[in-house]
């Protein structure tokens, strides 16, 4: 069943694995006959109505939330803010004036979140909760919800719901985009789809993932992972999930902000995952990379087929440039993964973390 591990050592490797099958079913879920992208229309109007977004969400969750951002306003043309649901509740921005609320989390239990959403709800703001978890707590307070359909997530380290919350949130975006009338040239069922197998690529080249693992991180007590633009918020995520179940020190950073400060970390060896998946800062990433290899770095260039260059660590299936982060994590997914197995840690239950944390 699908709370079992079946064959596999661990919930999250068996959850790494199910990605594929949970786009699938996501694709599945959010067509209509006529294969159509469908979205309750309540929460497209409710969406059309607001001016701007507000997404709130912690961890993991937070960082899809980022994606999120770029979907509705790139796509949709919604400002966006998304904000750390802790830190909102006691430092609560100015608000515009038709805002709306999207609360993003795998268990929708997140006592943070819901603490936001009691506070919204007696100013009588709208909110949206997008959930894994049908009748949450999330779900069962907000105006509307939106199910990832991903199956259940036992593992504390988030896998396939992040890439479930990041598919959902583009099929919102895209269909706010197209009510508005916006001209958006782009099949994104056809092109999840196209994520789905290159995700299912990267899956078979596990073992290729595991020897990078024993050549950057086998000895090392820090990494860090540097990006630009989309690239960047997936580093906060790799770093994250490294940090989460390896132990190994990690930070993402934006790859133009290192100079600022965080390249005095740079020493002989220290390893550093660069992502360069978008076109437009291509050649920026590749300078910043430049910059800390010439002060002693190991770079782990993770790059995307069309925008590869000869000496790329890893090179991820080309897919629509808006997705990459759907399918750039599973690498950083399995890197987390084989650190944490090769220092013998617990990895569906790392020390000091709760899948879901009710207490604020
Ligand atoms: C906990 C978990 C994280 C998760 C976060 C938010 O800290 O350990 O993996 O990202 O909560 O959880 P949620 O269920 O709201 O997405």
């Amino acid at each position: 069943s699908d709370t079992e591990k079946g064959t596999y050592e661990h919930y999250m490797l068996k959850e790494i694995n199910d990605q594929p099958a949970a786009m699938r079913k996501i694709i599945q879920e959010y067509q209509d006959e006529d294969e159509n992208l469908k979205i309750d229309p309540a929460i497209i109007d409710q969406l059309k109505d607001s001016d701007r977004l507000y997404v709130i969400a912690a961890g993991t969750s937070y960082h899809a939330g980022l994606i999120g951002k770029e979907f509705f306003e790139k796509w949709a043309g919604v400002p966006t803010e998304v904000h750390v649901a802790s830190e909102f509740v006691y430092n609560t921005p100015l608000l515009s004036e038709k805002p709306m609320f999207i609360f993003i989390s795998q268990s929708g239990e997140t006592a943070d979140s819901r603490a936001v959403l009691v506070e919204i709800k007696k100013r009588g703001h709208k909110s949206l909760t997008v959930t894994n978890v049908p009748g949450s707590t999330l779900s069962r307070e907000a105006d509307q919800t939106l199910i990832l359909h991903a199956g259940p997530e036992i593992a504390v380290a988030s896998t396939k719901a992040y890439t479930a919350q990041i598919a959902v949130l583009s099929i919102l975006a895209q269909v706010a985009a197209r009510e508005s009338g916006r001209d958006i040239e782009i099949n994104l069922m056809q092109e999840l789809a196209k994520v789905t197998t290159a995700i299912t690529a990267i899956i078979d080249d596990a073992p290729v993932i595991e020897q990078i693992v024993n050549e950057y991180l086998e000895t090392t007590r820090n990494a860090f992972f540097i990006g630009r633009a989309m690239d960047y918020y997936v580093g906060l995520e790799g770093a994250l999930k490294l940090k989460e179940i390896s132990y190994i020190q990690a930070e993402g950073f934006a790859g133009g902000e290192l100079k600022h400060g965080t390249i005095a970390l740079i020493e002989e060896n220290t390893p550093v995952f660069a992502l360069a998946t978008q076109e437009k800062i291509n050649l920026n990433i590749r300078g910043n990379a430049q910059e800390v290899a010439a002060r002693g770095a190991k770079v782990c260039m993770v790059s995307m087929e069309g925008l590869d260059q000869e000496g790329d660590t890893y090179v991820i299936p080309h897919v629509h440039e808006m997705l990459t982060p759907l399918v750039s994590v599973v690498v950083y997914q399995f890197i987390a993964y084989f650190a944490a197995l090769h220092r013998g840690n617990d990895v569906d239950k790392p020390r000091n973390l709760a899948k879901s944390v009710t207490v604020e």
